[in-house]
């Protein structure tokens, strides 16, 4: 194979990123794009010099390859299409709309012998790819994947939106099954939860708590991580890896408080990370654009047929765990009642305003719309 042949469905916020980068690869043509908004197809079409289609099976005999980035909902319909003949695809997160769906395309690239890759983007960060060269054990591991509300995505709530990110990083990080979850969440904007905090327990006691919020202010994406081995501490926007292991001396002896001198028990609060816990943080300005390595190695997989980092059935696994908290927090017992149909929409009355703010000006229209 030259180049290699890829359609781009779905060229919205991200999708159009993935024809740009497609469009600048060597080894890549770009035969076309698709998007039921076609203005959106014709504008994205015109700037990589490519074609539009109008309906994704348009694309299906001219292609080697589809990348898939319609809103979730579209997902299983569409990647089906491509997989029934064989062709390989990359669908962005989440695979799937739900488990069923997720299990039907892994079923289905498996029968058809059709290489399957999911957009979980955050393998590719240079912080989490130099971490996952480490010997670690993690046994508590916090995430934190805070976004500001954009108004797409509305199809899904922040479970399969953000925090999806995190389980498919947990699951490969941990490499053990979820034994026991535990959520909440809420919803403000929609008909889905907007924030939710989970807390998971690994088959090897493995103890994980997330949160997602895509109400913040501020964009905020961490995980930290406590094993035997030390801290590891990731900051996903700033691409950014703090390690922390104790000294050898400290791991044979223990530190002892007791024998310090009233000016050594002074300087201690200063001498701990220098002495006692050895720390290296790295950041990694360089690396390239996450994007492009996760279309290169789709690429790479298409020309040479092999496994993709991001599999199928690793998107699959990450839905199962995310509709276990979705489950979960839907029973969540809100005002200690017991479970039942007391979901994130129905969040106990509140006892009042936390503060007086003016209130804004109505406007009907804006409002109803
Ligand atoms: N990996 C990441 O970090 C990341 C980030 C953002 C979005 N995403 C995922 O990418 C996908 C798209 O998100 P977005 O933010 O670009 O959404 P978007 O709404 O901006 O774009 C989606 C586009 O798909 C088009 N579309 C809808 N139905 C279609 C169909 N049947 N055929 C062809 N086109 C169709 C829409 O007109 C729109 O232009 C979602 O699955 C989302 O979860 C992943």
């Amino acid at each position: 194979m030259d180049r290699c042949k890829v359609g781009v469905v779905g060229v919205g916020h991200l999708g159009q990123a993935h024809a740009r980068l497609l469009a600048s690869l060597p080894n890549v043509e770009l035969v076309g794009v698709v998007d039921t908004n076609s203005a959106q197809a014709d504008i994205v079409a015109a700037r990589h010099a490519t074609r539009v289609f109008d309906h994704h099976c348009d694309l299906a005999d001219r292609i080697d390859a589809a990348c898939i980035v319609t809103p979730t909902v579209f997902h299983h319909t569409i990647a089906k299409d491509f997989l029934t003949r064989g062709l390989p695809v990359l669908v962005e997160k989440p695979l799937a709309l739900n488990l069923d769906e997720a299990n039907d395309l892994v079923e289905l690239a498996n029968r058809n012998n059709a290489i399957l890759q999911v957009g979980h983007i955050e393998r590719f960060n240079p912080a989490f790819e130099e971490l996952r060269t480490k010997p670690i054990n993690p046994k508590f591991i916090e995430a934190e994947r805070h976004g500001m509300f954009t108004g797409r995505s509305t199809d899904i709530g922040a479970v399969m939106d953000l925090m999806i990110h995190d389980l498919d990083l947990l699951l490969d990080l941990v490499g053990q099954p979820v034994e026991d979850v535990q959520a909440l969440g809420m919803t403000v904007f929609g008909r889905h939860e907007d924030m939710a905090s989970a807390r998971l327990r690994f088959a090897g006691g493995c103890i994980a708590h997330l949160t997602a919020s895509r109400m913040s202010p501020m964009p905020k994406r961490k995980m930290r991580i406590w094993a035997p081995e030390g801290y590891a501490g990731l900051d996903f926007c700033d691409k950014r890896l703090t390690l922390v292991q104790p000294s050898p001396e400290l791991r044979l002896y223990g530190l002892n408080t007791r024998g310090l001198t009233a000016s050594e028990r002074q300087q201690l609060p200063s001498e701990i990370f220098k002495q006692h816990l050895q720390t290296q943080e790295m950041t990694f300005d360089s690396g390239g654009d996450q994007l492009m390595r996760e279309l290169e190695d789709f690429v790479r997989c298409v020309q040479n047929r092999s496994t993709p980092r991001v599999t199928g059935e690793a998107g699959r696994d990450a839905i199962s765990v995310a509709s276990r908290i979705i489950d979960s927090l839907n029973r969540h017992a809100w005002n200690g009642q017991s479970p039942g149909p007391f979901g994130p929409a129905d969040v106990p009355p509140p006892l009042g305003p936390l503060f007086d703010a003016p209130l804004p000006e109505f406007e009907p229209q804006r409002a109803a719309a």
